[in-house]
């Protein structure tokens, strides 16, 4: 029986910053964000999105296409918390309408999180081969103005359907894992936005890959030229090329240009995008499936990092015929439909942001018809509604 990926939902919130006017307003080159950093546009979330709206919106892309009564286990992964205590996935069990006996938490290890959710979806659905299981990725990366990991910043959700006999991509046997209690990046309780060794995460970030790379390599009997394409957790899309340069570096021709073509593909909608932490490595494989040149059967390597440090690298193969299940022009949409906000607005939009409402004030959205949206808190609890 094959286990893996049936159904990927993609949502981003309304609004973005251009990079070239981030770069203005910063006094920088617009090609070091452009070029050197990577990144063309940014998503901006507003008071109205936080982790639990914007995975609810992200699964909506695709709940009434599933049998909800089978859906076994809801897990999701995020950074981006809105609660100490009670899970995130339960106000979004709630507004997707799953059954009472789905068993859901919250998984918390930085970006690594969803792909720990995954490996705990892959594992139930082997043994409950007649459930499903959804795993969703949530986050909104905060550093803050006018630091050095603001062209980084971005949000976003990827929600994925586990299941047997999967039509996107069947998850192979194997993996590699890594990790060590390091200080690159974390967010302290008492802080709404992270705390980075910039320079410091970027050298853990590469030798993870390498570490979990040639050890998935050596445990599986496969090397890199039996890969379609390898792709990464994107923070920003010069992170991963990095990587994938170190990949390449010795390979025959054909390989090192097909990796580098699939690697161009995985990294277009992050481009757009920015850093959406847990779905940041979903949202390369979206971008891959759309936008790259796979045949059935392509083996694809996945590389995730989450801060702090955790890494791991596992593979997938592509289904036959996996296009059919995709939304290439929803998601070509999803993108497009954002509206340009200057740099002024988005300052204003992020200061306002870190702060919750007044309890019982009631926020209003701008997003279009049939969006979730957080609408504040009546008597300290969190209300959603759809638009
Ligand atoms: P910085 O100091 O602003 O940038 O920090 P820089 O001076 O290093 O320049 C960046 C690149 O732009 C360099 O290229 C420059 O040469 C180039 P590189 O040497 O890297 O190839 N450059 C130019 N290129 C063309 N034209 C120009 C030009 N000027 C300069 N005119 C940094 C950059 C990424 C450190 C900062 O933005 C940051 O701290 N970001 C946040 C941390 C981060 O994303 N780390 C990634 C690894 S950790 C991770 O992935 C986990 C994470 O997602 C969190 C989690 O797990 O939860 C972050």
């Amino acid at each position: 029986m094959q286990v893996g990926i049936d159904q990927i939902g993609f949502y981003t919130p309304n609004k973005y910053v251009d990079m070239v006017d981030l770069a203005h307003a910063r006094n920088q080159d617009p090609n070091k964000f452009l070029i050197g950093i990577g990144q063309s546009k940014m998503s901006v979330a507003d008071q109205t999105q936080d982790a639990v709206s914007m995975g609810i919106n992200a699964t909506m892309r695709y709940i009434d296409e599933i049998d909800r009564e089978k859906v076994g286990l809801l897990v999701i992964g995020t950074e981006s918390g809105v609660d100490q205590s009670k899970s995130a996935s339960l106000f979004v069990k709630s507004a997707l309408e799953l059954a009472p006996e789905v068993r859901t938490f919250e998984i918390k290890e930085a970006c690594f999180g969803m792909s720990a959710g995954i490996m705990i979806a892959r594992d139930y659905v082997r043994l409950h081969p007649h459930h499903s299981a959804i795993v969703i990725g949530s986050d909104i990366a905060r550093y803050g103005l006018n630091t050095g990991g603001e062209v980084t910043q971005g949000a976003g959700s990827v929600s994925m359907l586990i299941k047997a006999e999967p039509r996107i991509l069947a998850l192979k046997n194997g993996h590699s894992a890594y990790s060590a209690d390091i200080n690159d990046f974390w967010r302290p309780n008492d802080s709404a936005v992270a705390l980075v060794n910039g320079k410091y995460s970027t050298e853990v970030y590469l030798d993870f890959f390498k570490r979990t790379f040639t050890n998935y390599q050596a445990q599986n009997d496969c090397q890199t030229a039996d890969f379609a394409a390898l792709i990464y957790h994107l923070p920003f899309v010069k992170m991963g090329f990095k990587a994938n340069q170190l990949a390449i570096e010795k390979q025959e021709q054909e390989t090192a240009e097909r990796l580098a073509n699939n690697f161009t593909a995985s990294a277009q909608y992050s481009r757009e995008i920015g850093n959406i932490y847990t779905a940041s490595l979903y949202l390369s494989l979206l971008s891959l499936l759309e936008n790259g040149n796979l045949a059935p059967e392509a083996l694809v390597g996945l590389f995730s990092y989450g801060s702090g440090a955790m890494g791991e690298f596992y593979a997938g193969q592509v289904m036959e015929g996996y296009q059919n299940a995709l939304d290439f022009d929803g998601d070509q949409e999803m993108i497009a439909r954002r509206q340009k906000v200057s740099v002024s607005e988005y300052e204003q939009i992020f200061t306002q942001a870190l702060e919750l409402p007044q309890d019982n004030f009631e926020l209003e959205s701008d997003e279009e018809t049939g969006y979730w949206y957080f609408a504040g808190t009546k008597d300290h609890v969190r209300q959603y509604k759809q638009k």
